[in-house]
């Protein structure tokens, strides 16, 4: 969702400042904006578009700048168009500023103090700028004045605000919308996501809610929303520029897909010395002491909890359950017993699991995030961390981030098990079979092409195939604009086989001994009714005509080979039908708003 980067120091903020709003594309936006000291003209400029960034590059006739804030807008508030557009400026000018997040209240703000003010965008974020300004004109100085305004804000901010009277000076402000601040030795630079920071900082800080920060070009301080300074300890970048580059791949979805088997076994030798499971005993000590497990989550990270979920009662015996994080966070189920919480988020940024995060909190529960990102903000708030070591994922529709969730969280449930097999064999067992998979990806898009031509599309399967039918659908409808649904292949007879007609594409998986022929006898229905059919089987199990094989391995991993198939069927759909596979339509890598 929405970027912010911002830069001051020596080197050209103009490049800094577009190079990292293009870092941060992958996480969706609809317009962009920037402004910058315009040191022929002893001020600042600002220039906004709707679109992309390479349109706001092309309206920017500054070479050199020594300061620059910029903004990715994701459209929270009014439509998308340039006024409504970051940066907004102060009713006076003086003030321009730009904003993650979303302020709750900002129409009884707006009432209470600007009541006599015009406005010209519909966001919440002009009312930031105006308040900041109407204080000033009640004499507070600048910094004074952003301290009252930010007290007064209910709701989620990352911002940096540029006061036209100080031209050696930024000033930022975080409350649960995240912000980084970068080092290097010629400046400072400033940015929602770390991927921004890169290649300009060597060191950062994640700075905490309710912050205020001051920054000059080789210093800054972090202050409280009183006005108290907080002491900081700055931690070095651990992250390399080139892993978020697309190489030889056409699309980083693409490349992600393909890096799954060496993320399998990135994770065996994180999570593995020798055959022994490198987990904290005492974390899992405290996992045992809880009698139920309930995996929170969004998107894709839940259907990998759905899997985990089967980990976790078969081999650990510990019941579990799966909440969709926008539901479970104001619509609580009544908990029973001793209940164990874990977050399951690549980002680690998802504002609907933040607002779990900060209601179980209160309650004094344990919680554990599984994350990519572990200077994330679930990773830092919560009690215990599981990283898990897919490298940056880029494209929007997520695909390493799924296998890498479910590995270590199958890891988990075997540290939490009494199970003796081998499960660090088992593991690079897949990566291998992973590796064969991915060598015929090719062959995908005859397939597709002959297969997906109607407007929806249907996977179905039982058990942990039901699983994965899940993430299949919500991939193929997310980059391709199919009407996908995953079904449980036994409820079609109950209602949904009527949508079944000419042509209709229905995909089964079948990786279950127990539920194969009942699978079977499913897309025998539906094919009587005149669907076009595919099974994905695993060789074991495969009957004559069955023609796309997956390798055996242990049932209780095929999702893991299971759904390779159904990330490139996603794949060569939208390139068949010519869409922007990495940026879909409508949607954003990181849902930071509720
Ligand atoms: C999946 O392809 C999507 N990008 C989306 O469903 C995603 O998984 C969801 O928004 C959760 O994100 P998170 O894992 O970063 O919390």
């Amino acid at each position: 969702m929405c970027g912010i980067v911002g830069y001051i120091g020596e080197k050209n903020a103009k490049d800094i400042v577009l190079n990292g709003l293009k870092k941060l594309e992958y996480r969706g936006y609809d317009s962009a904006g920037m402004s910058l000291w315009d040191n022929k003209t002893s001020d600042h400029t600002l220039i906004k578009v709707k679109g992309r960034i390479d349109a706001l590059e092309k309206r920017i006739d500054i070479k050199e700048s020594p300061l620059a804030i910029g903004h990715t807008r994701w459209a929270t508030h009014g439509k998308v168009n340039q006024e409504n557009a970051h940066p907004h400026t102060s009713f006076s000018g003086r003030f321009i500023v730009v904003h993650n997040g979303v302020i709750d209240n900002y129409k009884q703000l707006k009432k209470t103090y600007l009541n006599d003010k015009t406005f010209t965008s519909e966001t919440d974020t002009e009312v930031i700028a105006f308040l900041i300004d109407y204080f000033v004109s009640e004499s507070l100085p600048a910094d004074k004045a952003i301290l009252k305004t930010l007290r007064l804000l209910e709701g989620s901010y990352a911002l940096l605000v540029i006061d036209r009277t100080q031209p050696d000076l930024i000033y930022a402000a975080k409350h649960k919308s995240p912000l980084l601040m970068g080092k290097s030795n010629q400046g400072i630079i400033i940015a929602s996501d770390m991927m921004a920071l890169l290649p300009t900082a060597d060191q950062y800080v994640a700075l905490e809610d309710e912050t205020f920060v001051t920054i000059h070009q080789d210093a800054f301080t972090i202050f409280d929303l009183n006005g108290t300074v907080q002491p900081y300890q700055m931690q070095p970048i651990d992250m390399d520029d080139m892993s978020s580059e697309k190489g030889a791949f056409d699309h980083f979805m693409l490349k992600e897909i393909h890096e799954q088997p060496a993320v399998i076994r990135k994770i065996l030798n994180k999570y593995f010395e020798k055959n022994d499971v490198l987990l904290d005993t005492a974390m899992l000590d405290t996992i045992k002491k809880h009698d139920r497990i309930h995996i929170l989550a969004a998107g894709t990270s839940m259907h990998a909890g759905l899997v985990a979920k089967k980990l976790l009662e078969q081999w650990a015996g510990m019941p579990t359950e799966v909440h969709i994080a926008s539901e479970f966070a104001y619509d609580m189920p009544l908990l029973n017993g001793k209940p164990f919480f874990i977050m399951i988020s690549q980002s680690g940024e998802t504002a609907d699991l933040r607002a779990c995060l900060m209601r179980l909190k209160k309650d004094h529960h344990t919680v554990m995030t599984v994350t990519n990102v572990r200077t994330s903000t679930l990773a830092r708030e919560a009690d215990m961390v599981l990283t898990i070591h897919a490298g940056p994922e880029i494209a929007v529709a997520s695909t390493k981030a799924y296998t890498a969730q479910i590995a270590v969280l199958a890891i988990l449930s075997y540290a939490l098990s009494h199970q003796s097999f081998d499960l660090k064999a088992e593991l690079s067992k897949i990566a291998s079979a992973m590796d064969s998979l991915l060598e015929k990806h090719e062959d995908f898009k005859p397939i597709v092409e002959s297969l997906l031509n109607k407007r929806h599309c249907f996977y179905i399967g039982r058990g942990l195939d039901y699983a994965v039918a899940l993430e299949a659908a919500l991939k193929l409808k997310e980059i391709s604009y199919i009407q996908t649904e995953g079904f449980a292949s036994g409820e079609l007879k109950h209602g949904t086989i009527a949508l079944i007609e000419e042509d209709t594409p229905v995909i089964a998986l079948i990786s279950q001994n127990s539920t194969a022929s009942l699978t079977r006898s499913n897309l025998n229905e539906v094919k009587s009714r005149g669907a076009k059919t595919l099974s994905i089987v695993v060789e074991s199990l495969r009957e004559n005509g069955e023609t796309m094989l997956i390798p055996d391995a242990n049932p209780s991993l095929a999702p893991l080979l299971m759904v390779i198939p159904t990330q490139l069927i996603a794949y060569y759909a939208a390139l068949v039908k010519g869409y922007d596979i990495d940026k879909p339509r409508n949607l954003a890598k990181s849902v930071t708003v509720e």
